[in-house]
This record gives structure tokens, C-alpha cells and sequence, in this order.
């Protein structure tokens, strides 16, 4: 790693820093806080416009990413043009072309449809303005000239992993148990959305992990919903995944049955899951599985109702997409840690993987408190300060 790279990630890390002293909190910072160092900051903007595009204001993961990546490129001396296009396709194709019309000198994409901006890619790449897929990879175009994510297989060996957990069977290090239940355990899986890659990525990783199980019986998907296909969740909408627990109550455990375990792809659907089965009666939760260690998902696991969850910390993905962005407006290749994996269906993406940790009840001081992500009491509240 470059020493201008290692500084300008440690520029980040300082800045998090502050903005977790300040705000108490690096993941629940709004967009309408300013945040420390700001004011040098806005008066020292030379560096000229960078366009940052994010899906959505729901999920609040993406708010912190929002926020970490507009307080890194302007503490490194950029404007920051941040747009959440409200999980609407058309707003994030207008939104990106608005930054291209007002001069942007970069763009962070976080696509929510990640086949539909290839008009966009089009225009930027005949602008001569390179594109950073943010979290999530950019398909079907050849414009996309860098990715910057988490090692989003792993993620969903990471879930199966804390589900197989949960059950028993594995123990915390993930090595089986010696004396491992038998079984069955009756279990229903979900994933996210089809048109978001990582979906497929964290689907891929997951049900590969629990092969194994499946094919020996010792787990069973009841409902017989295994692919995914049949068991996506368009927009990742926690209602969805609601709907359909409640369905796969109806249709496959009306006979007394219980659910045993649920594969979960992230907290959103996670808490959808528990709503339903929390409405059917059910007083203990079996093992829900999720993802992104929401504040109100921590809680959950804090309080024994959800299992686990993965934490990828939004912050350093938005010191890599910083990093990355200096890199190219220098006139350099950002350097990638993995040239195979994302093939966006014209070409492999170069890209930065960051790795997820699985976060327990009892890791959860460990993992999200010492690191500065929640305080204890935001986690005791079930939400973000300010
Ligand atoms: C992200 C997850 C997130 C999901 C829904 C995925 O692309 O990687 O962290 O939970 O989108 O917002």
C-alpha cells in the first residue's frame, strides 16, 4: 500500500473517529449533521465536484455510508454532490445524470438496480469521469472502473454459519459439535433482491454452507422454497419478507410444526420475520440469521430475540471508496485486492474486498462498542443517537 494511500485512509480513520466522539456514533450520523472539521473543510474544495448516489434512506446502513463517504472526500478537499434515490430506478438514472451535467469529476455509485444505469455509465465514460461501484457491482457495462465491497460470499458462509450456530451444530469457532443434535430442524431461508449482485453472492454462500445439512436431512427446508428465485425479496422491503413467513406459516406448519431456524440476508428482513412469527404466537425465537447490525437488530440480539447478525463496518468501506476516488482523480489505478471475482457480465471489476465479522449477543461489546460503531446506551435504546 502506497503511503499517500495509508494516509489518506488514516485521514478517514481520524475523521471517523471524531465523528463517533461527536456524534455519538459512526453509523447513526444523519446527512443533516454537520460533521467535525467541516467548516475548513467546505471553504477547501478545490478539488472540484464528486457525485455520490445511494439507493435509499430506509435502511439506515446507507445513510452511514452516505455520510462517511461525503465527511472523507470533503475532508480530502472535494465538494459532495449526495443523492438517495428513495429505492426508485428512474430517480437514481436522474439523479446521476444531473451529477454529470453539473461537472462531477467522479461518481460513487451504490446502484439499486444493478443493470439499469448503463446510459448513465455511457455518458460518464464519454465524459472522461470514472465510476467506483459502492457496496454494490454494476452490471451489464463496461464503465464501471473500480468496486469497492465486502467479501459478499463469505458474508452468506458467514450467516449460514451463525445459523448452523444457533442450531447447535456448529460451535462458536464454527467446528462441528462432537454431540451435535440429530435433527431434523425444520428451517425456511430468504434472500434479497434479484436485481442487487450481492443478493446472489450472499444467497450462493449461504446455501452452500448448509448443503451439506440439506443433503444428509439433518436440516429441512419444509415449505421445499429453496432457490432463489422463490425466495428473493424485491427492494430487500422487510414487509415482504413479513408477508412471506406468514405465508409459509399458513401453507407448510398450520399442522402444529414448528420453525426451527431461519436463513435471514440481512436485519430489514430479519425483524419482518419476527414480526410474523411473533404474530402467530410464537414466544421464543428459533435462530434468525441477518445482516448489517442495524440498531434495532443489535437490540434484538442484545434482548435474545434475533441471533446474530454480520457487521460490516460502513466506515471502512467508505475510507476504501475515498482512497479510491484520490487514486483516480490522480491520475492512478486504486489498488485491488481481487481481480477475479466480479465479473459484471462485460468485464471483471478490479476490486477492494473488506472482510464481515458474525455478531452475537456476546460479541457485541466487543465488535460494535469498543469499535466506536453503537454506544451502549444507543444499544440498550434500540436507536441511534441524533
Ligand atoms: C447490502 C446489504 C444490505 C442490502 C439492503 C446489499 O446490497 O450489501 O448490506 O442489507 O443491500 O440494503
Amino acid at each position: 500500500m502506497s503511503t499517500r494511500k495509508f494516509a489518506a485512509i488514516a485521514t478517514g480513520m481520524t475523521l471517523a473517529l471524531t465523528l463517533a466522539a461527536c456524534g455519538g456514533g459512526g453509523a447513526g450520523t444523519t446527512d443533516d449533521e454537520q460533521p467535525a472539521g467541516d467548516d475548513t473543510a467546505a471553504e477547501d474544495t478545490e478539488g472540484g465536484l464528486i457525485g455520490v448516489s445511494m439507493p435509499t434512506q430506509v435502511s439506515e446502513r446507507w445513510i452511514a455510508d452516505g455520510d462517511a463517504v461525503k465527511a472523507g472526500l470533503e475532508e480530502a478537499g472535494y465538494e459532495v454532490d449526495l443523492q438517495y434515490a428513495g429505492d426508485d430506478i428512474p430517480t437514481q438514472s436522474q439523479q446521476i445524470d444531473q451529477m454529470i451535467t453539473k461537472g462531477a469529476k467522479l461518481l460513487i455509485i451504490a446502484a439499486i438496480d444493478g443493470t439499469a444505469l448503463a446510459g448513465q455509465l455511457d455518458a460518464a465514460a464519454a465524459a472522461g469521469i470514472p465510476v467506483i461501484a459502492y457496496d454494490r457491482l454494476i452490471r451489464d457495462s463496461e464503465n464501471v472502473d473500480f468496486y469497492v465491497t465486502f467479501d459478499n460470499y463469505n458474508v452468506g458462509v458467514q450467516q449460514a454459519t451463525a445459523l448452523l450456530v444457533g442450531l447447535g451444530l456448529l460451535d462458536a469457532e464454527g467446528n462441528e459439535v462432537a454431540d451435535a443434535p440429530a435433527g431434523p430442524f425444520n428451517i425456511e431461508v430468504f434472500a434479497g433482491s434479484l436485481d442487487d449482485n450481492n443478493a446472489h453472492f450472499f444467497f450462493d454462500g449461504a446455501m452452500e454452507t448448509l448443503k451439506p445439512y440439506l443433503d444428509d436431512g439433518t436440516l429441512v427446508i419444509k415449505s421445499g422454497q429453496a432457490e432463489i428465485e422463490q425466495v428473493a425479496t424485491l427492494r430487500w422491503a422487510g414487509e415482504t419478507a413479513q408477508k412471506r413467513m406468514e405465508d409459509l406459516l399458513t401453507s407448510s406448519y398450520s399442522d402444529g410444526t414448528q420453525v426451527q431456524g431461519v436463513l435471514s440476508p440481512n436485519d430489514t428482513l430479519a425483524r419482518g420475520i419476527i414480526t410474523a412469527l411473533q404474530n402467530a404466537g410464537y414466544t421464543e425465537m428459533p435462530p434468525i440469521t441477518g445482516q448489517d447490525a442495524e440498531i434495532a437488530s443489535v437490540k434484538l440480539i442484545a434482548d435474545g430475540v434475533q441471533f446474530s447478525t454480520i457487521f460490516k463496518d460502513t466506515r471502512k468501506l467508505a475510507d476504501q471508496s475515498v482512497a479510491a476516488a484520490q487514486d483516480f482523480l490522480a491520475g492512478e489505478e486504486p489498488e485491488a485486492n481481487d481481480t477475479e471475482t466480479y465479473d459484471n457480465g462485460v468485464k471483471v471489476v478490479p476490486s477492494y474486498l473488506l472482510e464481515s465479522d458474525i455478531v452475537y449477543a456476546d460479541n457485541i461489546e466487543a465488535l460494535l462498542v469498543e469499535s466506536g460503531y453503537w454506544t451502549a446506551e444507543e444499544i440498550a435504546a434500540g436507536q441511534a443517537d441524533g
